[in-house]
């Protein structure tokens, strides 16, 4: 039997666009993804999954907390640009936004945001290239109305592209 693997398919998979965000002591740091899941409601977990190349990663291990930040349709191509093609082991990110710190001293981006969250990691699973982080909502704030930010939206308006250390990104042949 010859198996079929269309990634087709995985693009029709719908997401919104976010900034998570961690510390390690005093620094902060944050980058793009699309892959935001409540995972519990009694009480609210969320899950993001992260690259573990990206200093991100390293900050959530070491800190324990993570900050997401629901972006909104304005966000331009320059904003996602910074958080999702750079990296912080280059350029200090948060001093180009606006953020607050949590009740963790995690960073929580404030700048085309519609509301942030704030957890503390309670679970973690290792799935090859990326991290499954599990974090419970310790502080979560509205902050502006607005519609969310859509994956599809990014393509279809901005026309962004995926950066390689997205969990959906997929190589071109
Ligand atoms: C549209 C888009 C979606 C992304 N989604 C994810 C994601 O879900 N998980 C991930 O680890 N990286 C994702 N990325 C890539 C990271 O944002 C990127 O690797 C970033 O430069 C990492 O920064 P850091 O090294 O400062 O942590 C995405 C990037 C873009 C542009």
């Amino acid at each position: 039997m010859s198996v079929v693997l269309s990634h087709d398919v995985f693009r029709e998979i719908s997401y919104g666009l976010y900034v998570v965000t961690s510390k390690d002591g005093e620094k902060g740091n944050g980058q793009i993804v699309n892959t935001v899941l409540q995972v519990t409601s009694e009480p609210p977990k969320f899950a993001v999954i992260v690259n573990r190349k990206n200093l991100t990663h390293d900050y959530i291990l070491k800190s324990g907390v993570f900050g997401v930040s629901v972006l909104s349709e304005d966000a331009p191509m320059i904003f996602i640009g910074l958080f999702g093609f750079k990296s912080g082991r280059d350029i200090d990110k948060l001093a180009n936004t606006t953020y607050i710190e949590g009740v963790t001293g995690c960073p929580l981006v404030t700048e085309h945001a519609l509301g942030v969250l704030e957890c503390n990691v309670v679970n973690y699973l290792g799935v090859g290239t990326h991290t499954i982080f599990v974090g419970e909502v310790i502080q979560s704030m509205a902050l502006g109305s607005g519609r969310p930010m859509t994956y599809e939206y990014y393509h279809k308006h901005l026309k962004g592209k995926t950066a390689k250390n997205a969990p959906t990104f997929i190589a071109q042949k």
